[in-house]
Order: structure tokens, then sequence, then C-alpha cells
């Protein structure tokens, strides 16, 4: 038997002013979309903005249902528009902002392995890794160089074959 080990490495910045200003820009477009969420049942928040590399950003947020798992988290809604749109597009990047209404979060809330799933699968198909930036309401900023970084052992199509 060996062991095998796998690391993540996250940057964290500590607020949006330490952001350079692109990424700033786009973190801003996805507290925007986070405040559009429609999210009656949870009243959990979360707006995410992709940039593609034609120059179009892209926004969307978590859109819930009350038969509950009809509803869909704001990344998936994001990247699944964007592939929809611009299926030749590469994401470059990727800015994610999520709270509790109730009880504002400023710590960096990653996204849910579901997301990180169907994420990975654009940055494969592109071949180009997507930097991803999270956030919570406010306060610091973590960002993964890849979605990769954030999805170790993935399943990908490579075994489909
Ligand atoms: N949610 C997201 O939009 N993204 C995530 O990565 C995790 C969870 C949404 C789904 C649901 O509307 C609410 O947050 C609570 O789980």
């Amino acid at each position: 038997m060996k062991e095998v080990k796998i690391e993540s490495k996250l940057f964290v910045f500590e607020s949006l002013a330490e952001l350079p200003s692109d990424v700033y820009d786009l973190m801003i477009n996805a507290v925007t979309a986070r405040n559009r969420a429609y999210a009656p049942y949870s009243n959990f928040q979360v707006g995410a903005a992709l940039l593609l590399d034609n120059g179009e950003v892209i926004t969307g947020n978590n859109q819930e249902n009350a038969s509950y798992p009809s509803g869909l988290c704001a990344e998936r809604t994001a990247i699944y528009y964007a592939g929809s749109q611009y299926p030749n597009a590469k994401v470059v990047s990727m800015a994610i902002t999520a709270t509790a209404k109730t009880s504002p979060t400023n710590k960096p809330i990653p996204p849910c392995g579901a997301c990180r799933q169907a994420m990975v699968e654009y940055e494969l198909k592109q071949d180009l890794p997507i930097a991803i930036y999270f956030m919570g309401e406010m306060g610091a900023i973590a960002k993964s160089e890849s979605v990769s970084n954030l999805l170790p052992f993935v399943f990908d199509k490579s075994v489909l074959f």
C-alpha cells in the first residue's frame, strides 16, 4: 500500500480593495447578480460572474423552486448560460459571492461539489484553467487558479470510453 497525498492551493485577498481592478469589476458584477437571486426558501443568496475570452461577462444567481431539487445554483446558472450562448468562447475567470440574508458572512464561501463538477467540464473542454475567486458577502476573497485545484479525484470523460 502507498499513500497518495493531494494538495490544493488557495490565495487569499484581504478585501475587495486588494483585488486587481479587472477582478474587482467581475466581483462587483457577481454582487449585483447575488442581490437579484431568487432564494425565498433558503434566504441564501449567491451570485456568479464569468469573464469570457471574447470580453463578455455572464452573470447568474441561484434560482430556487417550491419543488426544492428543481432549483439551480448560481454557478451552474451562469456557466450553462455561457455554454449555451457562446459555445466556442473560453471561460477565463469566475467570481462568486454568497451570503445568508439573516446572518451575513465575511468568510469566503466555495462553490458546492455539484457546481465544481459542472465547472470542471468546461475547464477540461477548453483546455484552459478557469481562475475562481470566491467571497462571502464582503471581506476576504479566496482565489483558486483552476477548478481542478478545487476538485481532486475528478470524474471526467476519460472513464466513459
Ligand atoms: N447555492 C449556490 O447557488 N451555489 C453553491 O455553490 C451552493 C449553494 C444555492 C443553492 C440554494 O439556492 C442555496 O444556495 C442554499 O443551498
